[in-house]
């Protein structure tokens, strides 16, 4: 299976996701480009380093969303990707970019789903109080961070944690969860039901 993979910045979940592959598990599935809104992405310059295809296509370069929206569609399309690994992509991708893809994209999102969707999802989880945060991998749909979700990871908030603590502990199982993730749909062992995927 083909994967593209979206960043916009440090792309330490695609490094973990191409050094799984590196290493042999997730066979049968590489990464064939990373795509970033970034051209100055630090993720971009990993894919480099590795031999891996890249492509940007800045916000700022087409006159409507809809217009970079389609550039991105036809460059994906063009090499028939199979899935789309959003990994810190920090745009909202709209309605035409997620049909163009039906549930062939996955995101990670920095909390446990539904909990604190949006920006700054950890610093969120302090402010909240709450004694539990995680990661969530899950599909995307036109729904912000409500897609079905295929993964998560759960970790301790402790009392003397910042969001930079909390963030790495998190960052840490983030980088399991997405192999983990991949495997499984790449693997094709699952039926979305509604909000649910099963496991088969
Ligand atoms: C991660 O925390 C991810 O959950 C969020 O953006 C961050 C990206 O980190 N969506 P990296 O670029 O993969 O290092």
């Amino acid at each position: 299976k083909k994967l593209a993979v979206m960043l916009s910045g440090r792309g330490s979940n695609f490094v973990a996701i191409a050094e799984t592959i590196a290493s042999g598990a997730l066979q049968g599935c590489h990464i064939d480009v990373v795509l970033s809104d970034k051209p100055d992405a630090p993720g971009l310059e990993e894919a480099r380093r590795r031999g891996i295809d890249t492509m940007v296509c800045a916000r700022r370069q087409y006159a409507s969303k809809q217009e970079w929206e389609q550039a991105m569609i036809d460059g994906l399309q063009a090499r028939n990707v199979d899935f789309i690994i959003l990994a810190g992509f920090m745009r909202i991708l709209g309605e035409g970019f997620i049909n163009a893809f039906p549930r062939r994209i996955l995101n990670i999102h920095p909390s446990l789903l539904p909990s604190f969707i949006g920006l700054d999802a950890q610093q969120q989880a302090l402010d909240y109080g709450v004694r539990y945060s995680g990661c969530t991998v899950h599909f995307v749909t036109n729904d912000l961070d409500a897609g079905p979700i295929i993964v998560q990871k759960v970790v301790p908030v402790l009392p003397a944690d910042d969001a930079a603590a909390l963030s790495r502990r998190i960052l840490e199982q983030e980088h399991v969860a997405y192999s983990e993730a991949i495997a499984l749909v790449v693997a094709g062992k699952y039926e979305i039901q509604g909000r649910r995927v099963l496991l088969k």
